[in-house]
Parts: C-alpha cells; sequence; structure tokens
C-alpha cells in the first residue's frame, strides 16, 4: 500500500482486520521495520487522539516522528494556484509541500473541510496536493470527507465486541452547536458498508450524507424506529451536505440526543462515538459513563488502526 485515504486502499477488509488483531496482540514485533524511517504528522487542525495514537504507532515501529502544526509555528499558507500573494499569506503549499516531503519518509494530512467550497472539500483539494507535490506516501489523519484510521478503529471495536455474526448498527445524526464536517460519518458508513452488516442511518430531513456513502443503508427519518433492535449505536454530529445548505446547522433537535431512553429502543446496544464528544448534546453522562458505552476502546483501537496501516505503508516502501 502507498497512499491510505479510505477502506478501498487497505485491501480486502478481512485480511485487514487480521493484520490488526496481530498488530494488537503483538505491538512491538516490527520496532525494526522503521528504523531509520520518518513520519512526518502535518494538523491543519485539532487533534487529540489522531495526534498520540498515530504518533505511538510510529513509534511502535521504530519510526521518528515528527509533527508540524501549520497554524501554529508555521508560516500561513497560500493554498490557491494564480492567487497574487500581496496578503497575510506567506508560502505556497505547493512549495511547502515538496519540502516537507523532502524530510519524511511517510506524510500523515489532517485537513478538515472547510465549507468555503464544497466542490473543494469533496475533491479532497489539499490532501491530493500533499498525494501529487510531496512525492512520498501519503495517508488521511482525516480529511474533508473521509477519516479512515478512526473507521477502522471502529471496525476493530465492533469486531471486539459484536454478539452476532451481522449485527445491526445505528449511525445516527445527534445535536451540536457548530457546523462539523460529514467526514466521519460518511468514512464510517463507507466502511460499514464493506462489511454486509446491517447499517440504518438516521438523522432530522435536510441532513442527508452524500449518497456515494450511503451505498445500500437503509436511511430513517425516525430516530425510535431506526434504533429498535440495534446492536451498535455509532452517535455523531454532522452539518448539512445538501445544496443550499452545506456546511450549515440546519437545526439543534435535543430529542436527538443519546439518552438512556433512547438505548433503551435497542438490543442492548454498544454506544460508540469518535470523540471528542459534547456530553448532554451527543449523548448524556448516564450513557457514555454506562458500562454499554464502549467510546475508550474504541479510542484506544486508534493506535491499532494506524500501527497497522504505517506497518503495510512501511512494508510498501521495501
Ligand atoms: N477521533 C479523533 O480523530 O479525535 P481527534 O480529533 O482528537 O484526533
Amino acid at each position: 500500500m502507498r497512499n491510505f485515504t479510505c477502506v478501498h486502499d487497505i485491501g480486502p477488509l478481512s485480511e485487514a482486520l487480521a493484520k490488526a488483531r496481530y498488530v494488537k496482540e503483538n505491538p512491538f514485533a516490527d520496532a525494526e521495520l522503521g528504523r531509520n524511517k520518518t513520519l512526518l504528522m502535518v494538523f491543519f487542525n485539532s487533534s487529540l487522539r489522531t495526534r498520540l495514537s498515530t504518533q505511538k504507532a510510529g513509534l511502535n515501529l521504530g519510526m521518528n516522528v515528527i509533527v508540524l502544526d501549520i497554524n501554529h509555528g508555521a508560516w500561513k499558507l497560500e493554498t490557491e494556484r494564480g492567487v497574487v500573494m500581496d496578503g497575510d499569506k506567506t508560502e505556497h503549499i505547493l512549495e511547502a509541500i515538496p519540502v516537507m516531503g523532502s524530510y519524511r519518509d511517510i506524510i500523515g494530512v489532517r485537513s478538515f473541510a472547510n465549507f468555503e467550497s464544497k466542490e473543494d472539500d469533496y475533491n479532497e483539494v489539499i490532501l491530493n496536493q500533499f498525494i501529487k507535490y510531496s512525492g512520498k506516501p501519503v495517508f488521511s489523519m482525516e480529511a474533508a470527507t473521509r477519516h479512515p484510521l478512526q473507521s477502522f478503529a471502529d471496525l476493530i471495536t465492533i469486531e471486539e465486541y459484536k454478539k452476532t455474526a451481522k449485527p445491526k448498527i445505528v449511525l445516527t445524526w445527534a445535536p451540536h452547536p457548530k457546523s462539523l464536517p460529514q467526514a466521519v460519518s460518511n468514512s464510517f458508513a463507507e466502511w460499514i458498508n464493506q462489511t454486509g452488516y446491517e447499517l440504518v442511518i438516521t438523522h432530522p430531513e435536510g441532513y442527508e450524507l452524500d449518497p456515494r456513502f450511503v451505498g445500500n443503508a437503509r436511511v430513517e427519518y425516525d430516530q425510535d424506529k431506526a434504533l429498535a433492535g440495534a446492536d451498535f449505536v455509532y452517535a455523531k454530529n454532522w452539518s448539512a451536505y445538501k445544496d443550499p445548505n452545506y456546511g450549515k446547522v440546519i437545526n439543534m433537535d435535543r430529542s436527538w440526543t443519546v439518552t438512556t431512553e433512547k438505548m433503551a429502543l435497542t438490543n442492548n446496544a454498544y454506544f460508540m462515538h469518535c470523540l471528542p464528544v459534547r456530553r448532554n448534546m451527543i449523548v448524556s453522562d448516564d450513557v457514555i459513563e454506562s458500562p454499554q458505552s464502549i467510546v475508550i476502546p474504541e479510542a484506544a483501537n486508534r493506535v491499532v488502526s494506524a500501527q497497522t496501516v504505517l506497518k503495510e505503508i512501511l512494508l510498501g516502501l521495501k
């Protein structure tokens, strides 16, 4: 594998999950694989889990790790070609990327949707510039439309906790005061759709996701109906995808918060969320603190997904 930006890059899911199990059981078995190799992690946006788990994954593989926060200490970057750079942006991304590429062997990029242009967001302009101009393998640490390291960790977690061969998984929208990208939800749907598990996506009208990610999942506008019999409840907020409201919060209906009453509709489901989570907006204190909440093991599996992906990229360098 050279680049990792979506589920299709990882190969057959059964094999990827077997590799992840091996990594989890043998975290230091490949400590020589990354010797004298440098991982550069470039963040255009904030992070706790991705930053720490990916760094830990690189260290477990024996890599040197460098972290760059573009917005804290680097020059402000221009990303559009043809712009007269007479404003506050000092460096063009078309020089910055190959320079970064010259310092490392593998580059991780976090670059969220900025909602200025749906076309640019959904064409993954920043991530694809890294792939095109860095000359090095690139992996997504959450881009505009997907968060594949999170989705891989989510699936690893579901495999660990599922009690039936084909669990019912419900992805539910939940309220949030700010505009959030659709990336986690798109990506989760894309990965679960590859498993053949039952996926139901529930949200208020107006929050329909890009049909390319929804795939064959059932869309249900009644959250209670969707939750009935669920084995896993995956809560996430996202802003509107559909025009003319792209990137906007069109309602904050608190009746969609995942509460104990909502969880009582399920098949004693496990509660999942990628974190960070706003308590009592997305999920009640009681639910996230309950024994059915698996948000901490889910976050811990971020090391496993990152290490499995980095290992595959390192093997591809040989
Ligand atoms: N889930 C996730 O990606 O967390 P961070 O934004 O803290 O990295």
